[in-house]
């Protein structure tokens, strides 16, 4: 089967890998791509947002199965285009992926389907806003309804942070449109942990659990970041836990979803506080994390693909049980300088040798660019995840960073401490309430 991948990101490099690992893989494209797919499959330019394009090249192509990476095209009902003109794609249509698109309408499923989550109140204006915080409290999250380039959430310790916040989003409009209604969630205190299973109807197939790292430096400190490492699997989500938030947490959605005519086929990510009263859902995600992506393929099993196209085909239900790899793996990100905010395009990158999988790490990259010369350079904020792998935390945690140690490019930083809650979950509860 010919597959293409869509998105130039360390996830879809992480699933251009997964997928050229399968028999069943023959040719297979990214669009764009990076300099680390460019070495492993082919790269193609495509305007991924423009579905009758997409349809085109799939028909030159004979392309039997898509993977759409990012949320954006999914929003933009790219999947919904593919699939009425008979192409098999993994990843929701339009109305599925107002899930992402829209918090205040995850927000509404989630009540209608009894899911545990944050006490909320959705507003237009800041006049609004003050009269929710009158019983939400000043210690609250202000969240952008619409897509914000994962920038949209506020964290806010006063009443007056959050009148701002609401007003930023409200009236100078920073995120857009997508600030046009906000959401007020009370500030839950626990730990994070995310839970991502694949979806077809009420068809649900768990991979494993694992825990990001969003704020930029150690200790969780510094501004929030797309995700500076992950690991799975996530050890307080045993197998009897990780059960109960897929029954409590996804399954009602998924039937809420099918419940009102969405035939949603993808994945269904669940971003969770795990607070003293049991987990609670911070947001739904309708497509892998990154880098839980990163860390939860590698750990898939072959049969990954064939799972993946029984999906976007609809027959999730037929296809056999995943056989995950024992082990656990764990992924640092290497950010360039000025990440979150900014970054720095066109530094040189040493230390990534071209045979990536060394078994034992594997190298996978995000913000990269191969330049006519060979060198790659920089291209992103997020430049490279490097994922180790071993049969516990510890070993996963040296072999990534080990790897990283040999890898230099100017201004090139990450954070210290991926893992340190799994290896010591006493810190779980002293560090888990900023
Ligand atoms: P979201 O995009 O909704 O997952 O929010 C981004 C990050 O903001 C989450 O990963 C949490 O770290 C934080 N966050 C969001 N909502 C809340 C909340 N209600 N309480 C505490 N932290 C939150
Ligand atoms: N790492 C979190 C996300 O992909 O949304």
């Amino acid at each position: 089967m010919n597959v293409l991948i869509i998105g130039g990101g360390g996830r879809e490099h992480a699933l251009a890998w997964a997928v050229t690992r399968s028999p069943i893989a023959r040719r297979v494209v990214c669009a764009p791509g990076n300099a680390g797919t460019a070495r492993l499959v082919e790269n193609v330019t495509l305007r991924a947002a423009h579905g009758p394009g997409v349809v085109a090249y799939c028909r030159s192509e004979d392309i039997g199965l898509v993977l759409i990476g990012p949320e954006a095209p999914l929003v933009a009902g790219v999947a919904d285009h593919l699939r009425a003109e008979g192409v098999a794609v993994f990843g929701p249509g339009a109305d599925g992926a107002r899930l992402e698109g829209s918090k205040v309408w995850a927000k509404e499923l989630m009540l209608a389907e009894g899911v545990p989550t944050a006490r909320s109140a959705t507003v237009r204006s800041v006049a609004e806003a003050a009269k929710a915080l009158e019983w939400l409290g000043g210690r609250v999250a202000v969240k952008a309804d619409g897509l914000a380039a994962g920038k949209g959430v506020v964290m806010c310790e006063s009443r007056d942070e959050a009148v701002a916040a609401v007003g930023a989003a409200v009236e100078a409009r920073v995120f857009g449109d997508a600030g046009r209604r906000v959401l007020i969630e009370e500030w839950l205190e626990g730990e994070e942990a995310s839970v991502t299973c694949l979806v077809d109807g009420e068809e649900i197939r768990p991979l494993a659990p694992s825990q990001d790292h969003k704020r930029a430096h150690d200790g969780d400190r510094g501004p929030n970041t797309g995700g500076m490492g992950a690991y799975a699997p996530f050890p307080r989500l045993d197998d009897e836990a990780h059960q109960a938030v897929v029954d409590k947490c996804v399954r009602p959605v998924a039937h809420g979803l099918a419940k009102r005519g969405v035939d949603f086929r993808g994945v269904l990510y669940a971003g969770l506080m795990l607070t003293e009263e049991g987990p609670r859902v911070l947001e739904y995600n309708v497509r892998f994390g990154d880098p839980e992506a990163q860390v939860i393929l590698p750990l898939a099993g072959s049969g990954l693909l064939p799972t993946l196209e029984a999906c976007a085909r609809g027959e999730l239900a037929g296809a056999p049980p995943l056989e995950p790899n024992e082990g656990t793996a764990l992924a640092v990100v290497a950010a360039s300088a000025g990440y979150p905010a900014s970054s720095d395009p066109g530094r040189v990158i040493s230390g990534i040798d071209p045979d990536d999988d060394r078994g034992r790490a594997l190298v996978f990259h995000a913000g990269t660019k191969r330049q006519d010369d060979g060198t790659v350079v920089t291209a992103g904020g997020r430049v490279l995840a490097v994922t180790g792998l071993g049969v516990t935390l510890a070993e996963a945690r040296n072999a990534a960073y080990d790897t990283l140690g040999e890898i230099r490019f100017e201004g090139m930083f990450m954070r210290n401490d991926i893992g340190a809650r799994g290896l010591d979950p006493a810190a779980a509860s002293k560090g888990a309430s900023r």
